[in-house]
């Protein structure tokens, strides 16, 4: 059993629904055996942030529900439903897994016993969940135990969250699922302990200083830090998780358990068959990997950041991920007139009433400007990275659109900064100029 097609996206998420519409929109609908997408999840790609914001609301809140965020919504772009694929010619394959894939034949063969082949491949695999036995723990199978990756994860979430009106949470992790699902836990009115081996929350971009508002902030909604250790076990009863013992020994009751200890990159299929770097696909400045035939987008794919001297960098934010598949798509369909990505790092969030954005690479000494007290009303503050004399990272609490443009322009521009007090006295007024 086989079938052939022109371009093959493996992989429905995020990257997959912006290739779709990009590949449309340069190149008109797909014609019979043109373009499919082969996802292992049930659904249509949608806006994966979504399922730590927006879904995670109480009921009344209004819960944000497909087909509401389906790509490419988050782009404030074109919504693809199931239905918009299929009006553009384009295959959805879904629930169904690719098992193996050789880049020699460029044949890819799914769950289903299927051989599918293809001309161009985009691998837009993306990452799962680290789980918790992967670090020597256990309990991941538990009725009550959630991590938070796809659609089916946040079903999960939702019923069980739910089921604990009032309850203990634990939240295993410190990044960004414990951090967003935590906001969301105490929006459902449970009570949350935030567990974790480092110092403070965010430790791969925040300053202890940035994390120091955070954690105050959250302490301030009733959260509670145990850092610089981390749950050793999971004590599980009929099923569900009872206990959570840290490595000290302490006991923490449970009624659920949310764990978010960082992601993997999918790139096993490839494993031996394509050049590999920092964990991700290795791909040049049109994201095409060790053999030109294959692309690879989103949060699995390393690529060249000219804006940082060209360095190697793979990044798990959705920005990245969206502009990387429209590179891709432009540059399989145009080889010779997409040229290289240039791409500026950008990261975000949004809890409570606070959100943030970062722009760069957190490299270099940290100027931290602004009211960081919990008493203003509405915080707005922020930092910059100054590296080599110039601003190489920026990330601002509270900003207005202009503002997140200045600090992304300043950025993008690499502004000189002769003096540090000069940038530490006036902050945000640095680059932003009446
Ligand atoms: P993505 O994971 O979206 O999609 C990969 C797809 O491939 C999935 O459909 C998967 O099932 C499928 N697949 C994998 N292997 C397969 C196989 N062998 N066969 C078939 N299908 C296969 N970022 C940000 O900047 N701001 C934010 O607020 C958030 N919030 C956020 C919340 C949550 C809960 C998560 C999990 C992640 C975020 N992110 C984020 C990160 C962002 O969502 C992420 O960077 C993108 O989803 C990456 O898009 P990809 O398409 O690369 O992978
Ligand atoms: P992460 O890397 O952001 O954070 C992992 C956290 O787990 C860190 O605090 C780390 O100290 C902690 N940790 C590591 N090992 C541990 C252990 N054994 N026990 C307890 N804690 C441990 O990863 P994440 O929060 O799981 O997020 C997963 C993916 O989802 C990432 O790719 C992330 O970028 C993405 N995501 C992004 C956003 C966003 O950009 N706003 C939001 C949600 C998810």
């Amino acid at each position: 059993m086989g079938r052939a097609f022109t371009y093959v996206i493996l992989g429905g998420g995020v990257a997959a629904g912006y290739a779709a519409l990009e590949f449309v929109r340069r190149r008109g609908d797909a014609s019979p055996g043109e373009l499919c997408i082969i996802s292992d999840e049930a659904v249509a790609p949608y806006e994966r942030p979504a399922l730590s914001k927006g879904y995670l609301l109480p009921e009344v809140a209004g819960g944000a529900r497909l087909p509401a965020f389906h790509t490419c919504v988050g782009a404030n772009d074109q919504l693809l439903t199931e239905s918009w694929y299929k009006e553009h010619g384009i295959e959805l394959i879904l629930g169904t897994k690719v098992i193996s894939a050789d880049v020699l034949r460029k044949a890819l063969l799914t769950s289903t016993g299927e051989t599918i082949s293809y001309k161009t491949l985009i691998v837009a695999t993306g990452a799962r969940a680290l789980m918790l036995e992967e670090f020597g723990g256990n309990g991941s199978d538990a009725e009550n135990v959630c991590y938070l990756r796809n659609i089916v994860d946040a079903d999960k979430l939702v019923h069980v969250m739910r089921s604990s009106p009032g309850g203990n949470a634990i939240v295993i992790g410190g990044g960004y699922i414990g951090m967003e699902c935590a906001a969301a836990l105490v929006a459902n009115k449970i009570k949350v302990t935030i567990v974790f081996p480092g110092k403070h929350c965010m430790d791969r971009l925040f300053t202890p200083k940035i994390a120091e508002f955070y954690e105050n902030y959250y302490t301030s909604k009733g959260v509670t830090f145990i850092k610089g250790t981390a749950v050793s076990s999971l004590e599980i009863s009929s099923g569900k998780v009872t206990t959570a013992i840290l490595r000290d020994g302490r006991r923490l009751p449970a009624d659920m358990v949310v764990v978010g200890i960082g992601a993997r990159a999918n790139t096993t299929l490839f494993d031996g068959q394509l050049a590999m770097d920092k964990g991700g696909i290795k791909v040049n400045g049109q994201m095409q990997t060790s053999d030109a035939t294959v692309y690879a987008v989103g949060d699995v794919a390393t690529f060249p950041v000219k804006l940082l001297g060209g360095d190697a960098r793979r990044f798990e934010h959705v920005d990245c991920t969206r502009r990387t598949a429209r590179h891709a798509v432009a540059a399989a369909l145009n080889p010779s007139s997409a040229g290289d990505i240039d791409y500026l790092p950008f990261f975000y969030s949004r809890v409570f009433a606070l959100s943030w954005r970062f722009y760069g690479d957190n490299a270099g000494e940290a100027v931290h400007f602004g009211d960081m007290s919990l008493s203003a009303s509405s915080a707005k503050f922020g930092a910059f990275w100054v590296s080599a004399g110039r601003i190489a990272g920026a990330f601002l609490e509270g900003g207005s659109t202009e503002e997140y443009e200045a600090i992304a322009h300043a950025v993008r521009r690499g502004v000189a900064v002769p003096d540090m007090a000069q940038l530490a006295r006036e902050g945000l007024a640095f680059v932003v100029r009446e």
